[in-house]
């Protein structure tokens, strides 16, 4: 396998005519800003008014400066840079130049792989248009996010979740793959000849210690199985692997059904929201239900409000959006469900904000959801559910916070669900109710482990344990028990749907990655100076990073008799569970 990552030929090392009394010149600083926008060479060249070789140039004098071979590399150090902004330039120089401070360690992670070939590579394509596809391939790898890799024959590789982890990783795989065919066409005219596979697993990458791919390292059995997938696919579909049909569905939507195995690479092709498992039965939530019914009864009253409805992921705000709904159809109350589009899921609609009627398969903007609200006037009392509002690009919230003020006179209940800090939505009326939805106790989850997997399960209490309260992850657990198919040799016990929600959350915190490792692999509770004897030569860090961790409520200090006595936990036991998976392969840092 060739690594093709926009590496730049050392060969071509252009005369280094910068300003070296700083560290990078104003241009490249510029490019470098523009990298991290995830330009491609010709945008950069557009924004610049440069040629693409001078482009070319400038990368290649800036790659030596940070010392990297690539611009994904390139990218993550100066992420990581950015962080000694406030240190002296001379130690941010030996920053730059000190190679200890890339060290890599192995990391299994989630990956989604995406593999295009060409169709009928060796009879019908000429060289030019295999170089076309590669390039097109390379181009929109990088505006995705994602590590490419090419092969000979016509045939090529994209990696979701080496750089960075996203749940929605598989969604915009398939996103990735329409825009390759849509710029393909753009030269070769209609037709899709190309076929592609898309497969979901782990993978091992090596990565620096905030998580970011160290550019060396990566290897798994799931990039082989995209590739298999792609040569056995039509042309114009992608072969879809097992999970990531199940991750599609887990992510809430699907294309008709589980069952679909290919996905075509149609620029009209949209996701269809997974039909909502009729009807949920709730456990807990018996205050968040009573302030909602007491709501409805104000509204039948002719008085309307807001609520928001406030939790983080997989706590069961669409859960408890649903069973509200029922309500309301029990009493005859109008209501309708909307859900703000999950991002990267539809092509050519993520900056914009959009808004789906479940039922209706319509979707639409902001704008005319609000021409829609207008043109509600007069009528009678009603439910307005929005779920989902976190999706939505901060100028669509905005406007949606202002057309609900502005129809805050009707006789209608909003009620809006959405991830913490939706600031924007406060101003909607002064009367805004905050239902903060949390935990389960510990009762309520094993009710909820026993209405799925029936009573007395073996394995009841361990999930119990392991979920801590979050319904999502009852149910992910529950699901490989219930559904064979769903296991995944390489997570052991953990479905791959909860690693890679974990592990997007952790990279997002941006912490240490090795001492997570380190302590997920100690029986709890871990001494702490247990911890500071197996990794000596970290005492410096040692304190501020075991703070952050605790600040970010990863970890739980618990305090001894005596400063020696300090001991730490993982606060959730999942992510515990998921670091020590993670760390498979780091056993070398445990000796
Ligand atoms: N209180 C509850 N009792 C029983 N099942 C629940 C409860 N809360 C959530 N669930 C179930 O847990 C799963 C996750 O819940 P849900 O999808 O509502 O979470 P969410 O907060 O909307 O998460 P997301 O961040 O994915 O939108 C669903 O299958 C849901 O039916
Ligand atoms: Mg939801």
């Amino acid at each position: 396998m060739d690594l093709n990552d926009a590496t730049v030929d050392n060969r071509d090392i252009a005369p280094d005519d910068t300003d070296m009394s700083t560290l990078l010149s104003q241009r490249q600083r510029e490019i470098l800003a523009l990298l991290k926008a995830g330009k491609v060479n010709k945008e950069i060249a557009r924004e610049l008014d440069i040629s693409v070789g001078t482009v070319k140039q400038h990368l290649v004098a800036l790659f030596r400066k940070l010392d990297v071979t690539n611009r994904a590399m390139a990218v993550s150090k100066s992420f990581r840079l950015e962080k000694y902004q406030a240190e002296s330039d001379r130690e941010k120089e030996e920053f730059i130049r000190s190679k200890s401070t890339v060290e890599s360690i192995l990391e299994k992670r989630p990956a989604a792989v995406l593999s295009l070939k060409l169709v009928n590579y060796d009879k019908s394509a000429s060289e030019k248009r295999i170089k076309d596809f590669y390039k097109i391939f390379a181009e929109v790898a990088f505006d995705f996010g994602a590590v490419f890799f090419s092969h000979v024959q016509g045939h090529c590789e994209m990696i979701f979740g080496v750089g960075r982890v996203r749940r929605h990783d598989v969604l915009r795989a398939v996103r990735a793959a329409v825009a390759v065919v849509e710029d393909f066409k753009r030269t070769y005219g209609s037709g899709i000849p190309i076929q592609g596979g898309l497969a979901f697993g782990t993978l091992v990458a090596s990565t620096d210690r905030d998580g970011a791919w160290s550019g060396e390292a990566i290897a798994g059995a799931v990039i082989s199985r995209a590739h298999l997938l792609a040569l056995n696919a039509e042309g114009g579909m992608i072969g879809v692997d097992q999970a990531a049909r199940m991750m599609i569905r887990f992510l809430g939507v699907d294309m008709v059904d589980g069952k679909v195995q290919f996905i075509p690479l149609d620029r009209n092709f949209v996701w269809k929201r997974t039909p909502v498992l009729p009807p949920v039965k709730m456990f807990g939530r018996a205050n968040e239900l009573t302030s909602l019914r007491s709501a409805l009864t104000a509204l039948t009253g002719g008085i309307g409000g807001t609520i928001i409805v406030e939790g983080e992921n997989g706590m069961g705000r669409s859960a408890l959006l649903q069973v509200f709904a029922q309500d309301c159809q029990v009493i005859n109350v109008e209501v309708e469900l909307w859900v703000c589009s999950l991002p990267d899921s539809q092509p050519g609609t993520a900056s914009l904000g959009m808004l789906e009627k479940p039922g209706t398969g319509r979707t639409v903007s902001i704008s005319d959801f609000s021409d829609y609200l207008r043109d509600l006037r007069g009528r009678g009392p009603r439910v307005i559910l929005l779920d989902d509002i976190h999706f939505l690009p901060d100028l669509a919230a905005i406007d949606l916070t202002d057309v609900l003020s502005e129809v805050s006179e009707f006789p209608f209940l909003f009620v809006a669900s959405g991830r913490r800090q939706m600031k924007t939505m406060k101003n909607i009326r002064n009367d805004v109710t905050r239902l903060q939805i949390s935990h389960l106790s510990e009762k309520e989850s094993a009710m909820m482990v026993a209405s799925i997997l029936g009573d007395e399960h073996r394995q009841a209490s361990q999930i119990v344990t392991l979920a801590a309260g979050v319904p999502e992850f009852i149910v992910e657990l529950c699901r490989p028990i219930l559904m064979p198919a769903y296991r995944d040799g390489d997570t052991a016990s953990i479905p791959l749907s909860i690693f890679s929600v974990v592990i997007e959350r952790v990279e997002f915190i941006g912490i240490d990655r090795r001492f997570l490792h380190l302590i997920a692999r100690q029986e709890e509770p871990v001494q702490v100076a247990t911890v500071q004897k197996i990794w000596p030569s970290w005492a410096q860090e040692f304190s501020s990073v075991l703070e952050q961790a605790v600040r970010v409520g990863l970890l739980v200090l618990h305090k001894g008799d005596k400063p020696m006595d300090r001991s730490v936990t993982f606060r959730h036991p999942i992510v515990r569970a998921v670091m020590a998976s993670a760390a498979a392969g780091n056993d070398e840092l445990l000796q």
